[in-house]
């Protein structure tokens, strides 16, 4: 099987390269996927696999059902979004869509997604279960397509035994892939302040509220959630990325915005720092008079790959790629919205290596830069496929 899949990639290069470069030269930004999920829906119409459209706006959801539909579910994730930048590269298939560009290889998931569809469909005589393609909305964008396609029902009917997604990654060759076990990615919770005091001149301290100084204590004052409220075992990120307020060198103003984001790998604390937030917050202001709007909507959860599935999925990439090319990853403190499955069915989430030799293709994902070798697109959707086949053959 494993040799049947592998020659499968290389017969379907070309194909899934071709689909590649028309995603990329036509992205569309997170929620806004409409022109590329009509393009996977007619893709999946083509090789005859059942499809149901629009979930969750403009998610899709797909059934390859094996000998045996009912023994086991995989699922198999693609994110379908792009992010608002211009691209700068120089290639044929550069993105069309001004200002528009597949900058986290998003249409590289999507593309594999489908070369796996297709070498999957080929096998479903062989396959012992059901395999779920999931394709989904805004990956890059609160409140995550994650959540809304498992609110709109994609992890029912069948409920998947395991999930698998991989995502591209330009620290490693194509050919290579990663894998953690475990706490993955942090939650990424954003945090909105608005510091309501009350303006005058800057000569007369005594008759305002001074926003500005307020701000100034709330910044560094808050590091302290990190620094004596969190477990030192525990990975926390508070990062503030905006402030605004004010006019003139003479003026204090009437408020202060501050934006942020909260990140750490750990559920429980993740909550008690939001409440350890807003309490000195709310409490510093207090104390100098001013007024205060604190919003900390809830954002992705932390990634955790599931210890057991990931250890399996390593082995199987070992026999697939070889074992010089299976790497160990370390903790991230990005997020990603994958985490929202990973906390309903346990889940895999490993990385695709896309640079050549480490030399070429090596520029970060949200760059107006970023590309990859696509050689790795033979490993992605090859990889895809033997996750779902050994993921259906495991024991229950
Ligand atoms: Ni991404």
């Amino acid at each position: 099987m494993l040799d049947q899949i592998k020659a499968k990639a290389d017969q379907y290069f070309s194909e899934v390269q071709a689909i590649r470069h028309h995603l990329h030269a036509n992205p569309e930004l997170s929620f806004q996927e409409y022109n590329t999920a009509k393009f996977v829906a007619e893709k999946l119409a083509v090789l005859g696999i059942p499809n149901k459209t629009g979930v969750a706006g403009t998610g899709l959801v797909a059934l390859i059902e094996g000998k045996n539909p009912g023994k086991r579910c995989i699922a198999l994730r693609a994110d379908m979004d792009a992010l608002p930048i211009e691209e700068k590269n120089d290639v044929p298939y550069c993105s069309k869509n001004v200002g528009v560009m597949h900058a986290c290889g998003h249409d590289v998931h999507t593309s594999c997604l489908l070369g796996a569809a297709h070498i999957l469909n080929d096998l479903k005589g062989e396959l012992e279960g059901t395999v779920k393609l999931i394709f989904q909305p805004g990956e890059e964008k609160h409140p995550g397509g994650a959540s809304l396609m498992i609110k709109d029902g994609a992890l029912e009917n069948p409920k998947p035994d395991a999930i698998f997604a991989l995502h591209v990654f330009p620290y490693l060759p194509a050919g290579q892939i990663g894998f953690k076990a475990g706490q993955y990615m942090a939650s990424a919770d954003e945090i909105y302040i608005t510091i309501h005091g009350r303006g005058g001149h800057a000569a007369l301290p005594q008759e305002t509220i001074d926003p500005i100084s307020i701000a100034a204590l709330l910044i560094t004052g808050l590091q302290q959630v990190v620094a004596r409220k969190a477990d030192p075992l525990i990975p926390s990120v508070l990062t503030f990325g905006k402030i605004a307020g004010g006019f003139a060198t003479n003026v204090i103003p009437d408020k202060v915005e501050i934006l942020g984001t909260f990140r750490t790998v750990d559920e429980q604390w993740r909550y008690e720092a939001h409440k350890w937030i807003k309490d000195f917050t709310e409490q510093t202001c207090a104390a100098y008079g001013a007024k205060v709007d604190i919003e900390i909507p809830v954002g992705y959860p932390s990634l955790f790959n599931n210890p057991e599935l990931t250890a399996k999925a390593q082995s199987w990439g070992k026999a697939y790629a070889g074992d010089k090319n299976v790497h160990e990853l370390i903790m991230r403190m990005g997020a990603e919205d994958f985490s929202f499955y990973t906390h309903h069915v346990p889940g895999c989430f490993f990385r695709l290596g896309t640079n050549r030799n480490g030399t070429e293709f090596t520029t970060p994902v949200h760059n107006a830069h970023f590309n990859i070798d696509e050689e790795a697109l033979k490993t992605g959707m090859g990889m895809m496929a033997w996750c779902a086949v050994q993921g259906l053959a495991a024991n229950p």
